[in-house]
């Protein structure tokens, strides 16, 4: 046995996170079911460091040191449960399984009461930064038991991505913590990505600009507060031309969004945990709006002449351009300080103790969402760890109270002018719903106690009272 860590699944995401780690010193057990893959990974990249190849499960088990630690890297689901079983009869107690898929936390939290029954600890890590990511340093987000983490937190941190001297890796909590966070970073993801989206679509609207006009854009904007990963590769994006065409490529790219589920978990859990991630549930939705060509065609042929859009006037270009980044930096921040509150509420529900300040720190580098803003958040819980929400920091109420005309400009010029703009729209009614003091929560108060006698609380005394409302209406205690 000479291993130190292993790495079954060598596609694209297995391969580069096992070359990351040779690259980093460690030697590295590789297997994949079909043996070429693993062949071909050692003929092209052995020269990066010490991998030890096997073709059979068994022997890769036997190649690696004890307390082994093995890295599945496959499909979330079947696929990892199948390779799971195969495994687990090969291992020893104090073992360590891996998994950093993008799987659900459910799952996670089951593999990893079933592994510890068997003396076996089970590790569900979030890994985010997609294929450059994994190869030249990701965000690691490690779940399980403080004592794997003892073990797979010096490996983890050699190869995460590095912020000014720290690692973009932090043990996030037991059980399915890490696959937990993941998930919400997806969530947020999306949000981020769906808010881009809305940006772009508005100023290609209202000012007729060019793709690569836009793109030129959003690389302005990534010189200041919304400095971030995707929109940086929004403006690389957006700039790009078709080779066969010779035309922009975001017109000649299909425009219905896919998913693989990520959002759409966030999304439920969010439902379960009772959090508003509205931003966030808008962004999956019109992923699915998208994705409905039939409906879609039916609903322009319906509507092409019945707009009712109001004719816009001239525009002031550079105001408008201003808008639309305020805009977009306003609702970005409702979007992270969603995924922070689901985030919080998962961690009390499940028991998990997850640091949101820690969280922020190992998002400032290697993921998808890494931005400039994540330092504040930081910050943020820093100082104050029980923040009832990201919005009221210092920093973020700031930057909302300098957005919130250029916000509601934008809304409703979305509004009046037909394009759609959800996730702006319900991120500043979000905002508009937390800050106001009274809702009108308290009528629909009144009419459940109305019509299905659910009862209702009084502002000004204790307990819960019901209304005879089909007698004599009068009030008594529930
Ligand atoms: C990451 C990404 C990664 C994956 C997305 C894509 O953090 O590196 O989130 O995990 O590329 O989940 O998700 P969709 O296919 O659902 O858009």
């Amino acid at each position: 046995a000479t291993a130190q860590i292993g790495v079954t699944g060598l596609a694209v995401m297995g391969r580069n996170l096992a070359r990351n780690l040779a690259r980093h010193g460690h030697r590295v057990a590789v297997h994949n079911r079909s043996p070429e893959r693993t062949h071909s990974l050692v003929a092209e990249h052995g020269d990066e460091g010490t991998f030890v190849p096997s073709e059979s499960l068994a022997d890769f088990v036997a190649s690696l040191e004890r307390p082994r630690a093995v890295i599945v890297m496959v499909k979330a689901g079947g696929p990892t449960d199948a390779v799971i079983d195969e495994l687990v009869p090969l291992l020893e107690a104090g073992d360590i399984v891996i998994d950093c898929g993008n799987a659900h936390f459910a799952d996670t939290q089951r593999r990893e009461t079933a592994l510890r029954e068997r003396g076996l600890h089970f590790v569900g890590t979030g890994v985010s930064g997609g294929e450059e990511g994994a190869l030249l340093g990701p965000s690691i987000m490690p779940g399980g038991s403080e004592e794997a983490y003892r073990k797979l937190g010096p490996i983890f941190e050699s190869i995460a991505a590095q912020v000014d001297g720290v690692p973009c890796c932090v043990h996030i909590g037991p059980g399915g913590a890490g696959h937990f966070v993941k998930m919400v970073h997806n969530g947020i993801e999306y949000a981020d990505m769906q808010l881009i989206a809305e940006a772009y679509d508005l100023l290609r609207e209202r000012l007729g600009a060019t793709p690569a006009e836009i793109g030129d854009i959003f690389a302005e904007w990534n010189s200041g507060d919304l400095e971030s990963f995707l929109i940086e590769i929004t403006a690389d994006v957006l700039r790009h031309v078709d080779d066969r065409t010779g035309k922009a490529f975001v017109d000649v790219v299909e425009d219905q969004a896919e998913q693989k589920g990520t959002g759409r978990w966030t999304v439920q859990s969010a439902l379960d945990l009772g959090v508003p991630i509205t931003g966030i549930a808008e962004a999956t939705f019109a992923r699915s709006l998208s994705g409905h060509p039939e409906q879609r065609a039916a609903a322009h042929r319906a509507f092409a002449d019945t707009t009712g859009v109001t004719p816009a006037g001239d525009v002031d270009r550079d105001a408008f351009v201003e808008d639309v980044r305020r805009a977009l930096y306003a609702s970005k921040i409702v979007a992270y300080a969603q995924g922070f509150d689901q985030i919080k509420a998962g961690s009390e529900e499940y028991g998990w103790g997850v640091d949101p300040a820690a969280l922020a720190t190992i998002w400032r580098g290697g993921c998808i969402i890494r931005a400039r803003f994540l330092n504040r958040i930081r910050e943020a819980y820093d100082s104050d760890p029980d923040l009832p929400t990201l919005l009221v920091a210092p920093y973020f109420a700031e930057g909302v109270a300098q957005s919130v005309a250029s916000w509601r400009r934008i809304v409703g010029y979305a509004t009046q002018a037909g394009v759609p703009a959800p996730a702006f729209a319900s991120s500043l009614a979000y905002f508009d719903g937390l800050r106001r003091d009274r809702l009108p929560a308290a009528l629909i108060q009144g009419l459940r106690d109305n019509f299905g006698a659910h009862t209702y609380r009084r502002v000004d005394a204790e307990g819960s009272f019901h209304i005879q409302w089909a007698g004599d209406r009068k009030e008594s205690p529930a």
